[in-house]
């Protein structure tokens, strides 16, 4: 593997670290997704979109597609979080308009006592040889971000069986059996910290834990149940690796009351929504770790004018100095997205740059 040193745009490791910058680094969650129509299309070929993820060559395809169209500072394995509860043996599927679904979801003590964290090698083999694809197909362009789910987010998913409005079965054991939900964070730690020190050692240059539904979570039990794993998973992963220094970015959904402990877990980089003001989070967190966000994925579906308005007044609330900054949407792209509307929001916060 080339180190990160020898890419030729390293903008986005480089805000990370808080070091300076040609330009603030943009790339979006979700960029290969829905709104390509060459995404439907690969998606088609491969018949469903979980045939897309364990297919290391579309999965290569659909990574780089968002690539091609746009001058995007970073690209994302496409895979999806649900990955590793499905190495766990719950039974992943995607009924079409429907979301995800387990087919055996983790309600039961047996079940839970008997978990295990999966061997990525083994189980998720597939996601390995995608990163190293991928990181073959880029030679070098931009750095690739590998991924995973925040336990907590994880365990929504698996114990609810699929999407939640209301996360009853979560919350009952949380308040009902602790040590059940405890036992199923705990597990799912060491299944993360063994499947992101995997995507590290195949080729994976930065990392970044989804922690969708922390945010759901009461005051207190947040840091006692989503961040308190999200805490040992930054100290379990290689800190280093092929002589180059692993950021790891912590996206926050619904997080903006913690960000002071979130900074203080020894993640590098901040995940912000769109709720949060930029501005505010800088002054409370920006000496220590960057900022990664936080335009609300509704702009995109205006008109070009206005998506470039949008971007400009979050990059001067982030302000002057613009490293440690990389620009992204506060959460998933929406798939009604016009493409060329990227197209606009790419152009903007490059040229930023040129007038700041
Ligand atoms: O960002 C990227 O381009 C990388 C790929 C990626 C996907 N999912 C592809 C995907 C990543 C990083 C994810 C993360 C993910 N997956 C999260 C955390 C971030 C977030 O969005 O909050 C969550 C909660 C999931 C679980 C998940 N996967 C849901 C709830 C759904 C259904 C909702 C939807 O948008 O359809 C998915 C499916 C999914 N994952 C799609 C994609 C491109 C759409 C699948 C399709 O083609 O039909």
């Amino acid at each position: 593997m080339s180190p990160a040193s020898r890419l030729k745009n390293d903008n986005f490791l480089r805000a990370l670290r808080r070091q300076t910058v040609d330009h603030t680094p943009i790339w979006l969650m979700r960029q290969a997704g829905r709104y390509l129509p060459e995404y439907c299309a690969t998606r088609q070929r491969a018949g469903d979109f979980l045939t897309l993820c364990k297919s290391p060559d579309f999965a290569c395809e659909v990574t780089l597609q968002p690539l091609a169209r746009y001058d995007l500072d970073a690209a994302i394995l496409f895979s999806d979080i649900l990955t590793v509860p499905d190495a766990m043996g719950l039974g992943l599927c995607f009924e079409a308009g429907d979301g995800p679904r387990f087919e055996r979801p983790l309600r039961e003590e047996w079940a839970i006592n008997n978990l295990t964290a999966p061997d990525p090698y083994d189980r998720l083999g597939y996601v390995m040889d995608a990163v190293r694809t991928i990181r073959k197909a880029l030679d070098g362009s931009v750095p690739l971000i590998g991924f995973s789910g925040s336990p907590y987010t994880l365990a929504c998913y698996m114990v609810e069986g699929g999407g939640s409005k209301d996360f009853c079965h979560i919350k009952r054991m949380l308040y009902g059996r602790p040590d059940l939900l405890r036992r199923i964070l705990a597990v799912t730690t060491q299944a993360v910290i063994a499947y992101l020190n995997a995507q590290i050692e195949c080729g994976a240059q930065a990392v970044m834990i989804f922690d969708t539904w922390g945010g759901s979570l009461a005051h207190t039990a947040y840091v006692e149940f989503s961040l308190a794993y999200m805490r040992d998973i930054v100290a379990g992963i290689h800190r280093n690796w092929a002589g180059e220094t692993i950021p790891s970015i912590l996206f926050a959904k619904g997080g903006g009351q913690w960000l002071e402990q979130i900074a203080a877990s020894g993640c590098d980089g901040i995940g912000l929504d769109w709720t949060t003001d930029i501005a505010d989070a800088r002054r409370r967190v920006g000496g220590r770790v960057a900022l990664q966000g936080n335009l609300d994925p509704g702009v995109l579906l205006s008109s070009p004018e206005v998506i470039a308005a949008e971007a400009r007044k979050v990059l001067e609330a982030f302000g002057a100095g613009n490293t440690g900054h990389v620009f992204n949407l506060g959460h998933g792209i929406s798939r009604f997205t016009p493409p060329e509307h990227v197209t606009a929001l790419v152009e903007s916060v490059h040229q930023y740059k040129a007038r700041s």
